[in-house]
């Protein structure tokens, strides 16, 4: 008797009818959803080239029956990774260090690659040949797929180091702009909290500059205490407080 399953497939809520409860998540995938990134290889769990990511985790698709997963089990093919109209720091790599002959086995190296970065931002050489050992590479890539994996760490790394959000942006997210403050819990907690855009409360930061997640910017003038001049002073914090250009 057809069930049917429903799976959160690329962030999108998929329901697939399944007639033999053997059928592999990969024939899924690929037949019904029309996913073209994993690969049939081996058929038989052994070469990697249908990985996807099942919860996070690698997964070898072909030997996955899909009546084994539970209803909501969140899948990433390669089409998935990168987000929508952005690759991933691992395709980019890939790409960029030329890392494919034939190309049949680069979805399970790319997937599995992302999957142990993921767990293992500071990995060794060492580290990435063992992770990536099972995944078979008839054409012999081996040596440029190292070095895209290693351009990708160097990538994420680089742009961790120049990420410099402006309080504007940084705050945005978190519905409030501190100008001048005193603050009532911890810096790094209120910081943390507007990171994770989460609204910080004008009960925790005793800000006079706030700006919403419209960019609507709100002075609280009872707060500014800078003599006279007052409007134009409150116009310089905005100004210098956010990426507004001040003019002349
Ligand atoms: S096709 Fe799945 S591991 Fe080879
Ligand atoms: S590039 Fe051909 S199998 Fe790896």
């Amino acid at each position: 008797m057809a069930i049917s399953r429903s799976l959160d497939v690329n962030g999108k809520t998929v329901a697939i009818k399944i007639d033999d409860p053997d059928m592999p998540l990969l024939y899924a995938l690929r037949d019904n959803l029309g996913l073209h990134g994993p690969r049939f290889g081996c058929g038989l769990g052994q070469c990697g080239a249908c990985t996807v990511h099942v919860d996070g985790q690698p997964v070898r698709s072909c030997v996955t029956p899909l009546s084994s997963l539970a209803a909501g089990r969140r899948i990433v093919t390669l089409e998935g990774l990168g987000g929508t109209g952005k690759l991933h720091p691992v395709q980019q790599a890939f790409i960029d260090e030329q890392a494919v002959q034939c190309g049949y086995c680069i979805n399970g190296m790319i997937m599995e690659s992302a999957a142990f970065l993921a767990r293992n931002k500071r990995p060794s050489d060492a580290d990435i040949k063992t992770a990536l050992a099972n995944n078979l590479c008839r054409c012999g890539t081996h040596v440029r797929i190292l070095r895209a994996v290693k351009r990708a760490i160097a990538r994420v790394r680089e742009a961790a180091m120049t990420y410099a959000p402006s309080r504007r942006d940084l705050l945005k997210g978190g519905g409030a702009l501190m100008v001048g403050f005193s603050l009532i819990e911890p810096l790094g907690a209120a910081l943390a909290q507007a990171a994770a855009a989460k609204p910080v409360g004008l009960d925790q930061v005793d800000s006079f500059l706030a700006i919403d997640a419209k960019g609507m910017v709100t002075v609280y003038s009872g707060k500014v205490d800078l003599g006279t001049g007052v409007r134009t002073a409150l116009a310089q914090m905005i100004a210098t407080s956010s990426t507004s250009r001040w003019p002349g």
